[in-house]
């Protein structure tokens, strides 16, 4: 007999419990904001600030572009708050004294201080437009997203799965981009939030990882669908002011690839890591059903990177400076310099 969702979930959470400890960090000692942006009460703050505008003024534009849309993603949490407790076994069931209600809590708490550290940065840069950035926020919120995942706890912990290992990425690779040209402490809060999201990747990998084991072939269809339905990103509908629903979105997708922070090749290799953690190539006693999903899952990073050798050879991760620029209103319209700010 097939078990419903409410009851795989409510199986699973005993070792979500167990696991908490792990996959979570104690708010009282773990990073803060403050602990990487200027502490402005003292006059070494104001070095500080003098050295974070500093690095701003020499990173490219294209990284700029990234790090508000990144920043813009991880202020949209209120949206993934409230979807994550909408669902099946996990939600309404789910609070608040249970171990998902505990997960779901803490885990934006974490998540929380991304938007916070990223908005925090960007604010003192002096290089962007915070009132467009804070309207593109605004906007964001209101419109919301659809990750195609309804509310089945299945595909959504496949999709959030995906999207932690995504967002560790990116956050890495802007982080690296701001290396190239010396921006040593923006590489350091960089990193240190895709630290996070990669653990946030290992929770969301476990919590599958534990539903396969007791509903394998259900597991795999939703797997097969969220695949089938390709993953986007949660912030697709971004938008600046008088902008359609996902306008902005397709010109950051379009930067993220052409500066090489998240292309086409990352997103593959995202799929074949969580075919790998899952080992769905190995899975037996699978239904009829199952077994197609499992053989088209195998056979879809080779298919995509036909594909993607098709349109095109893989470039070197690089800054790009020679290509058009891409009109965003999060950016003033002029070169901000910042050597007299202070
Ligand atoms: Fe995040
Ligand atoms: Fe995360």
């Amino acid at each position: 007999m097939v078990p419903s969702r409410l009851e795989v979930m409510q199986y699973v959470e005993k070792f979500v419990a167990e696991k908490l400890p792990v996959f979570l960090r104690n708010p009282e000692l773990n990073w803060q904001p403050s602990d990487y942006t200027p502490d402005l009460s003292t006059d070494e703050g104001f070095e500080a600030l003098r050295e974070l505008r500093e690095e701003a003024s020499r990173l490219p534009e294209d990284a700029l572009i990234i790090l508000v849309g990144d920043m813009i993603t991880e202020e949209a949490l209120p949206s993934y708050a409230s979807w994550i407790s909408t669902l099946e076994g996990v939600g309404a069931t789910g609070e608040p004294q249970t171990a998902w209600g505990a997960w779901n809590r803490a885990w934006c708490g974490e998540e929380n201080r991304h938007g916070d550290l990223l908005n925090r940065w960007l604010y003192l840069s002096g290089r962007v437009n915070m009132r467009e950035v804070e309207v593109t926020v605004q906007n964001l919120i209101a419109d919301g997203g659809d990750t195609q995942s309804e509310n089945d706890p299945y595909r959504t912990f496949i999709y959030t799965s995906f999207q932690e290992v995504a967002t560790r990425i990116s956050h890495l690779n802007v982080g690296k981009l701001a290396r190239t040209v010396g921006a040593e402490k923006l590489y350091n809060l960089s990193a240190k939030i895709a630290g996070d999201e990669h653990r946030h990747a290992r929770a969301y990998k476990y919590f599958i990882s534990k539903i396969l084991e007791v509903d394998t072939n259900e597991t795999l269809l939703a797997f097969q669908d969220m695949m089938k339905k390709k993953i986007t990103m949660p912030a697709m509908y971004m938008r600046e002011r008088g902008e359609q629903v996902g306008d902005t979105f397709k010109k950051f997708e379009e930067v993220a690839k052409r500066s090489g922070v998240y292309t086409g090749w990352d997103y593959v290799e995202i799929v074949e890591q969580l075919l790998a953690e899952w080992d769905v190539e190995h899975l037996t006693d699978l239904s009829p059903a199952a077994a197609k999903a499992q053989d088209y899952l195998c056979r879809l990073p080779g298919r995509y990177r036909t594909l993607l050798e098709r349109v095109q050879s893989r470039q070197p991760r690089k800054s790009s400076t020679d290509v058009e620029p891409i009109a965003f209103s999060w950016l003033y319209p002029h070169e901000v310099t910042t050597s007299n700010a202070l």
